[in-house]
């Protein structure tokens, strides 16, 4: 990539030798909630048959699937790590239905290849984390969206009460790397990468903070929704302007009860 930077090459090098392993072992060091997770982030999109939606970090693919299989939209993936776009790859490759609707493409969140307003939704999985700048990114990815367009994103939480944070705060630093190990030197070294980089994360950037980029960078209507207990959160909201497909009121049918900008309790 002609623009990594240290926090980008070691995103680079932490995936690469990820994509054998990782669906299986990402669900299973979220305790199996991952999926759901990614469930209810695509569930937030809504989008039509006919709509193009963009993924970003689209790594293996799980959420381009995703995406497909509930809406039967097109979908461009898109991520910076050919080796997680490899796998995406073959992922497609598999299921001819997949093979027509989605199409992959190397590249970085921070600099789209795209027009603006290109794209009728955008999704995105554990972006954040990774860039240099995580406000100029969420412009960057606002303004390839349609006005009316929704985005939604997943990403790691820590969560808000005390006793769970003590909890997390253990499997974090004792058993994800443990579980890492029993995979592979690369997975327990990703177990205590994650470790440090959620909490110094939050540290950096309150989820009010997140909020507040999404809203700098034109995205109305925020929604943030813990997810079990505040290990992960699901975030959306839309791009002001006239909506591409159906009522972007009926995202309350994700089943939050959040206040706009607010954050639902765990
Ligand atoms: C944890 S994986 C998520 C993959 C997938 N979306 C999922 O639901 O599991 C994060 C992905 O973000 C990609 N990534 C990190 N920083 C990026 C950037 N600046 N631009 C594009 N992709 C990036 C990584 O290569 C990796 O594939």
């Amino acid at each position: 990539m002609p623009s990594a930077t240290p926090r980008k090459r070691e995103a680079l090098e932490l995936f690469a030798p990820l994509p054998r392993h990782y669906d299986r072992v990402a669900a299973a060091l979220s305790f199996g909630q991952d999926p759901r997770w990614r469930k209810a982030m695509v569930e937030a999109i809504l989008a039509g048959g006919e709509q193009r939606v963009l993924d970003v970090a689209t790594g293996t693919g799980l959420v381009a699937q995703s995406l497909v299989r509930r809406y039967g939209c097109e979908v461009v993936g898109l991520d910076q790590s050919a080796q997680m776009l490899a796998a995406a790859e073959a992922r497609i490759a598999s299921d001819r239905f997949l093979g027509k609707r989605i199409s992959l493409m190397r590249g970085e969140a921070e600099h789209l290849p795209f027009e603006e307003e290109e794209f009728d939704h955008l999704t995105f999985t554990y972006l954040l984390r990774y860039v240099d700048d995580p406000g100029a990114t969420m412009i960057e990815l606002a303004r390839v969206l349609k006005p009316g367009g929704r985005i939604a994103s997943l990403e790691f939480f820590v969560p808000p009460n005390p006793a769970w944070r003590a909890l997390w705060r253990l499997y974090t630093h004792v058993g994800l790397p443990a579980l890492g190990r029993l995979v592979s030197r690369e997975w327990a070294h990703t177990g205590s990468f994650l470790a440090k980089s959620i909490p110094s994360f939050y540290d950096a950037y309150p989820i009010e903070r997140v909020v507040a980029l999404w809203e700098q960078a034109g995205i109305a209507d925020v929604h943030v929704r813990p997810m079990s207990l505040g290990g992960g959160v699901v975030m959306w909201g839309t791009k002001p302007g006239a909506p591409p497909g159906p009522d972007p009121q009926a995202a309350r049918a994700c089943g939050e009860a959040d206040i706009d900008g607010d954050i639902e309790s765990a």
